[in-house]
Parts: structure tokens; C-alpha cells; sequence
């Protein structure tokens, strides 16, 4: 099982921006159940600690959430300057752009998406680590993230819209052959997600 920490234990800076990112799920309806969820993701899976990817960005302890709070922040700035997102809720927002990668978390602690790469003999006999730091967990992981994710997201907040469950699943983008059936379905919201989760990994990002 994976050592798992509390939101206290993450560095201050991260818990900071985090915490204020979470404020603003405020619609008073979903909120206990945004709050439900937001448990889960803390105490039973490795949101906290995993990383991103396995070597590509952030594949580092906290990577994928700080990748989730930078795409989180770039769809707000988006709403901000760009008049046709300007009705997308911050609840759709946080809940997306904080949990769209939640599968990379695994499904639960004994479960978990990526594990940290041990070096083999002969790269420590000549003093190397391994050659790269993650890798998947071929053993144990059954879905595809971004579908893992969407399922966790309907299983503990089962009040998702079904543009958020939407924006999730296929925030890859419809130009991943597995989403060429939702191509022109995309909704709103997912169009911002996508965008944001690709500046984000590609421009924001760095190891
Ligand atoms: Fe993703
Ligand atoms: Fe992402």
C-alpha cells in the first residue's frame, strides 16, 4: 500500500494555493458533496503525492496536483479574458480542472496509477538511478485515466453535470482516436479544459 499524507503535511506553498483554489467551490447545494469527494481524492488515493507522468511533465512527488491547480488556474484566467467561457461556473471549473486527471491517482491506495521505477543491478553498480522515474502500474490499473477519472468523479459527487462528466472524460481532445466519436459534441466546457491541460503541460511545466 502507498504511504499516503494529509493536506498539512504538503509544503506550505502548495497547501496555500490549493486550499484557495477549493474556496472556490462556494453553489451551497454541491458543496457537501464537492467536500465528499475532495476526502476521498485526500485520504484514499495518491492525489496528493503522485506525480503527473510518468517522465514527460512533472513526474515528481505533488506533480499532478500541481498540474491540476495550474490547468485549474489557466481555465480562470481564461474565463476571465475570453467572453464566450465568461458563463462557465468557477464550481465547473474547480471541480474539472482540480480532478479531470483524478485517475492518475488510482483507484483507491492499494491501487495506485503510477509507481516510482527502481534502478536495475547494473545501474547501480555504476552509481545511476533508474532511467526514468515512473512508470505505470501495468498490473493493477484497468481503465484509461481520463475515463478513470470521470468514473470517480460520478461515484463520489453524484451530482456532476453531464458537461463536467463530458469535459473529463474526453479532455484529451477529440483528436485521440479513442474520442473520435464525441467529435463537434464537445461542450463548452470541455473545449477550456482541453486547451488548459495542454498549456499547462506544455508551456506552464517545468520538472
Ligand atoms: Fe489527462
Ligand atoms: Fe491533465
Amino acid at each position: 500500500m502507498e504511504i499516503n499524507i494529509t493536506r498539512n503535511e504538503l509544503p506550505d506553498g502548495i497547501r496555500s494555493e490549493y486550499e484557495k483554489i477549493l474556496a472556490r467551490f462556494k453553489d451551497p447545494v454541491r458543496l457537501p458533496y464537492f467536500n465528499t469527494l475532495v476526502r476521498f481524492a485526500e485520504e484514499y488515493t495518491s492525489f496528493l503525492t503522485a506525480p503527473a507522468s510518468t517522465k514527460f511533465h512533472l513526474s515528481c512527488k505533488h506533480g499532478l496536483l500541481l498540474h491540476s491547480m495550474s490547468v485549474t488556474s489557466i481555465m480562470f484566467d481564461k474565463k476571465e479574458s475570453t467572453s464566450y467561457f465568461k458563463d462557465i461556473s468557477d464550481e465547473s471549473i474547480v471541480l474539472t480542472g482540480l480532478f479531470h486527471d483524478l485517475g492518475k491517482a488510482g483507484e483507491d491506495l492499494e491501487n495506485p496509477y503510477y509507481v516510482e521505477c527502481e534502478a536495475t543491478p547494473k545501474q547501480k553498480a555504476a552509481g545511476f538511478g533508474p532511467s526514468q522515474p515512473y512508470k505505470m502500474n501495468e498490473m493493477k490499473v484497468k481503465f484509461e485515466h481520463a475515463h478513470l477519472s470521470a468514473l470517480m468523479i460520478a461515484k463520489y459527487f453524484p451530482v456532476a453535470s453531464w458537461d463536467e462528466l463530458q469535459a473529463v472524460l474526453i479532455h484529451d481532445g477529440c483528436e485521440k482516436l479513442s474520442n473520435q466519436d464525441y467529435v463537434m459534441k464537445e461542450c463548452k466546457l470541455q473545449t477550456l479544459l482541453h486547451h488548459a491541460d495542454v498549456e499547462s503541460a506544455k508551456w506552464v511545466e517545468i520538472n
